[in-house]
């Protein structure tokens, strides 16, 4: 790669790389993938394990800080976390100013980015106690944040956070409780929700990941950074794949529920159409994550006692590709997007809310990548060449001339 790049500085040639397909953008201690072997690993650690033994703001502090915390800095961490779980009153204020209707996804990074002006003294990207607090106040709000969106949306007054209360505890009850009502979260909800935020807590340089970092590359603050990322995560050939599914999965159903006449059409690149929720850049296997939702999902819905006839859909359209040339040939395989919006939905979230769930879970993955890309002395502004294809030199016509 050295001997490359340098041959390349040499002679002034460029690398023409669309997608991106085989260029690295930086050296990461963050996180490992086998795409070829379905392995998922934080900083070490297999993501299987995570899922099963740890909580969401541990796996925090294990991609921001590198190391799993002791019992001492772990509590330290949450109580710092959850004393910042209240936001300003203009803040609320502002929050009810969106239409209803509106997508939460643009909210959320709307209002990511306003929470910078509420805390100026958080934005310098080079002090490390700064940096912190941007951390802690970004980790904190973003999950108040997103209960908004919920709320917003239903026309529900929007409650205070209680800092008794777990993260994703709190999470739920900020989301779903009854003003004046009593709401203790179903133990099952919390696992569920605080595993399905361990497994999207990070991804190496997918495309919102690059775009914080290439967003941090100007030296912009972490929270113009993350918020660029929710609007990266919001397409549906990334994040706002989960909402995809649904919606795929809801017209089958409506179309009589013929899975293998909708992968004729897939097949047939009919107008485009594509599975929704298989396929991705890195993994050719299994995604590891979509294996763990996948048994998760059976197991709450059975919990929950809510059977959804859109699982065996999607079981349907599985089975049907695990056996197909045209999806074994191409390596395509269920991500982690096919089966979270089935449980989000048994949880009681509306789809539009199942993308920001995303975010809220991917956001300590995109924090730990902007501080090693800040704190490397090897990174540069981000600024891709191009190969110009356009007009040659010519003069300028007068508008009665053209
Ligand atoms: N359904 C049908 N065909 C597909 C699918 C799919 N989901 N994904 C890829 N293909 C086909 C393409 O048509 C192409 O076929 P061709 O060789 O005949 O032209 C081949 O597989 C390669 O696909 P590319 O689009 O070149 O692969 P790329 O790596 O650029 O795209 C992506 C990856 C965007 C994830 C793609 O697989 C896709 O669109 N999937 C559906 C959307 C999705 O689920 N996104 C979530 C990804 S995970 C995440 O971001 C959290």
């Amino acid at each position: 790669g050295i001997v490359v790049s340098s041959l390349l500085k040499e002679t002034g040639l460029v690398t023409v790389d669309p997608g991106f397909m085989n260029t690295a953008s930086c050296d990461s201690e963050i996180t490992y993938i086998d795409g070829d072997a379905g392995i998922l690993r934080y900083r070490g650690y297999p993501i299987e394990q995570l899922a099963e033994k740890s909580s969401f703001l541990e796996v925090a502090y294990l991609l921001i800080h590198g190391e799993l915390p002791t019992q001492a800095e772990g509590d330290a961490f949450m109580e710092r976390v959850n004393r910042h779980t209240l936001v300003h009153e203009d803040f609320r204020t502002f929050m009810g100013t969106f239409p209803r209707n509106g997508h939460p996804m643009a909210v959320m990074s709307s209002a990511v980015n306003a929470l910078s002006t509420f805390y100026p003294e958080s934005l310098d990207p080079f002090d490390p106690q700064t940096v912190e607090l941007a951390t802690v106040l970004i980790l904190a709000k973003t999950r108040t944040i997103t209960s908004y969106l919920h709320r917003s949306a239903v026309g529900e007054p929007l409650l205070y956070p209680d800092y008794s209360r777990g993260y994703v505890e709190d999470f739920l009850r900020m989301t779903f409780a009854v003003p004046y009502q009593q709401y203790e979260p179903d133990p099952t909800t919390v696992a569920v929700l605080d595993q399905l935020l361990i497994l999207h807590a990070d991804h190496e340089q997918n495309c919102s990941t690059s775009t914080v970092r290439m967003v941090g590359s100007s030296h912009a603050n972490l929270y113009a950074s993350v918020a660029a990322g929710i609007n990266a995560l919001s397409g549906p050939l990334h994040g706002g794949a989960n909402e995809a599914v649904l919606k795929m999965l809801t017209e089958i159903k409506a179309d009589g529920g013929d899975a293998s006449a909708f992968m004729t059409r897939v097949k047939n690149k009919d107008q485009g159409v594509r599975l929704m929720g298989f396929g991705h850049r890195v993994y050719k296997n299994y995604d590891p994550r979509a294996a763990i939702v996948k048994k998760s999902a059976h197991a709450v819905l059975e919990k929950l006692g809510k059977p959804d006839p859109l699982l065996d859909i999607a079981m349907n359209l599985e089975e049907i590709a695990l056996n197909d040339d045209y999806f074994t040939e191409r390596k395509l395989y269920p991500n982690v997007d096919f089966y979270t919006g089935l449980i989000y939905k048994a949880l009681g979230f509306s789809d539009q809310m199942f993308t920001p769930l995303f975010a809220l879970g991917r956001m300590p993955g995109w924090i730990a990548q902007w501080r090693e890309m800040m704190t490397d002395p090897t990174t540069k502004i981000g600024r891709p060449r191009q190969i110009y294809t356009g007009a040659v030199e010519r003069n300028y016509l007068p508008v009665e001339s053209r």
